[in-house]
């Protein structure tokens, strides 16, 4: 929808927006009217450098052809039935990932937060219906972040996070370790723990890869332990960090992987996959979902998935991830750059604030987030130059040098 059809100016379209939306974002001020490859354009043609791509989720690019014909097409065709018939494109797109990313069985959801619920939930009736009613706990990681629906806000270590505080008590059966602290995960475990629950890469809490030893190592006490290894691959999956799916990087396999984000191209899709063994503890009934494995999300993910595959994007998110962050390096007040792929955290020391850095890449027409006070994040589609990068460099550079 344009602006011009509605009669309306920015200014207008902005005061209905704070008259009746419940605003819990740090927006950006503009309107994004349109988007293509790598640029957001504004109701008059402005043209933003897309850096943040939805938060990890335009991929092969905004608004990709492929895609958008998936949608279109599936649209004629069937566009909502609940699960009971089987439908086309769900089923291709269940034997595209299964077979892609080497796991079994797969369950759709709508989004990260829900693909975790089902992700958490799979894993404790297994626990239960295998060792017994007390066996349903799970350590996760301080400063994950997982959702913000009960199951998934409780497994997040972040209790001091205003996605926490007020809402009364969290779900019990969660305990947290340390990230990347091994002997603090085994430590946390006890009879009761079924599984221990990680992101390969803490994104919202500061983009922290975890360590070879640290996924090596939770993956072998996990087996020794008859315990179960969650990856929550929502905004590290499908191409992002330089493989497939992140895990890939580190060699080894998860008991249930959740996704999101990336998967559906910009439509909204989660999913779990999980082994052949595990995936049993969803029996008839067990669980559900009206709009999970709809049919235009399923065409428009299939579509996102050959796209991410035949343009070789995990390949490019290497290597541009490589060349972006040397670069990033190179900027004053720089602490620290930690990257995996096209996943890029910036931290700077205590002069420099993330949300000025963010606040004057937007003056300057460039769009990334922020994470807490020091951290600037990028997750840009994969499909961009050397020519991006280095034009995001240049932006970042001129900011960081008029906040010095
Ligand atoms: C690792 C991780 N898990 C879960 C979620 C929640 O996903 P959604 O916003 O689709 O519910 C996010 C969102 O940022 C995420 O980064």
């Amino acid at each position: 929808m344009k602006l011009k059809e509605t009669g309306m100016t920015e200014g207008q379209l902005k005061e209905k927006a704070s008259k009746y939306m419940i605003e819990t974002y740090e927006r950006f001020d503009f309107v994004a009217e349109t988007a293509k490859d790598m640029y957001m354009y504004t109701p008059t043609g402005e043209k933003y450098l897309d850096f943040y791509a939805g938060i990890a989720v335009n991929s092969t690019g905004n608004c990709n052809e492929k895609v958008v014909a998936a949608v279109m097409d599936q649209c004629q065709d069937l566009m909502q039935t609940f699960n009971y018939p089987y439908t086309i494109p769900q089923v291709l797109l269940a034997e595209k990932i299964c077979t892609t990313i080497g796991m079994d069985k797969i369950f759709y959801q709508n989004s990260g937060t829900e693909a975790n619920e089902a992700m958490i939930k799979m894993a404790r009736k297994y626990g239960v219906e295998k060792y017994g009613s007390n066996k349903y706990n799970i350590v996760t990681a301080k400063s994950s972040f997982h959702g913000r629906t009960f199951g998934a806000m409780s497994a997040t270590g972040q209790p001091d996070n205003a996605c926490q505080i007020g809402f009364g008590g969290m779900v019990p059966g969660f305990t947290y370790a340390p990230y990347n602290d091994l002997e603090a995960f085994k430590a946390a475990c006890t009879e009761n723990t079924i599984a221990i629950m990680i992101e390969p890469v803490q994104g919202e809490g500061g983009v922290h890869p975890a360590t070879m030893e640290f996924m090596k190592g939770l993956r072998e006490f996990c087996d020794e332990k008859g315990m179960l290894l969650l990856l929550d691959e929502v905004q590290t999956g499908w191409c992002r960090t330089g493989a497939v799916m992140s895990y890939m990087n580190y060699g080894i396999k998860p008991d249930i992987v959740s996704m999101a984000k990336a998967l559906g191209g910009g439509m909204p899709i989660g999913a779990i996959c999980a082994t052949e063994e595990v995936s049993k503890a969803f029996t008839m009934g067990s669980h559900g979902t009206t709009f999970g494995g709809h049919p235009v999300c399923c065409a428009a993910a299939l579509a996102e998935v050959n796209e991410l595959l035949d343009r070789k994007c995990a390949e490019n998110a290497k290597e541009m991830g490589d060349y972006f962050s040397e670069k990033l390096k190179t900027l004053p007040h720089v602490k620290e750059v930690r990257h995996q792929g096209l996943l890029v955290g910036v931290e700077f020391d205590e002069t420099i604030k993330a949300l000025d850095v963010k606040h004057g890449c937007f003056d300057r027409k460039l769009l990334i987030t922020a994470i807490g006070s020091s951290v600037i994040r990028m997750v840009p589609p994969l499909i961009l130059t050397k020519e991006h990068c280095d034009a995001a460099f240049e932006i970042i550079l001129d900011t960081v040098k008029s906040l010095s």
